[in-house]
């Protein structure tokens, strides 16, 4: 089945850098639903940047607030929605995308993400030392978890990412 004779909601997760705001941006506009981006979601909630929380609350605090952003964005119909790369670490969020929408999982690998994201100073979690050695922690931890979790995968490396844009819409 492509998007096209689809209906619900679409909800893109998958490690950061993976290009799930890009890509649910150009679906959103192709399809004419209404964009999410649960990051996004958090910091017009509390008025603050993701470094920032994370800052003050730590990731525990941060997980908090994604679950409740996720709950309350998996109650609106035809969404797409580009999640946060941890969104899927807690059993409650699997549950409700699973059962909300239709779930695609943009598989990456790490050494691309790194090239893509490095430097970048908006996501906390790889201001490490190696953040390729964290990326690559981080996509064996939860690539099993994206995989079970999505009902579709994608993988962005072999086609780029018009390609699988267009995959989507055929
Ligand atoms: C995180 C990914 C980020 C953001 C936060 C934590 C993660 O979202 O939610 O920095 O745990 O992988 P993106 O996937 O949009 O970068």
């Amino acid at each position: 089945p492509t998007m096209k004779n689809m209906v619900g909601n679409f909800f893109l997760i998958g490690l950061m850098g993976a290009g799930k705001t890009t890509l649910g941006h150009q679906l959103a506009d192709t399809l004419g639903y209404s964009f999410h981006d649960s990051d996004q979601e958090i910091c017009e909630r509390t008025g603050v940047s993701i470094p920032t929380i994370f800052e003050r609350e730590g990731e525990q605090g941060f997980r908090l607030r994604e679950a409740t952003v996720i709950r309350d964005l998996c109650q609106l119909n035809n969404i797409i929605l580009a999640t946060g790369g941890g969104a899927v670490l807690r059993e409650e969020n699997q549950q409700c995308l699973k059962q909300s929408g239709t779930v695609i999982y943009l598989h990456v690998q790490p050494e691309t993400l790194f090239e893509r994201i490095r430097g970048d100073q908006n996501r906390p979690l790889i201001q490490v030392e190696d953040p390729l050695q964290k990326l690559q922690n981080l996509y064996t931890q939860r690539d099993p978890i994206y995989r079970r979790t999505a009902h579709i995968i994608l993988d962005i490396e072999l086609s780029g990412s018009l390609k699988t844009f267009n995959q989507l819409l055929e």
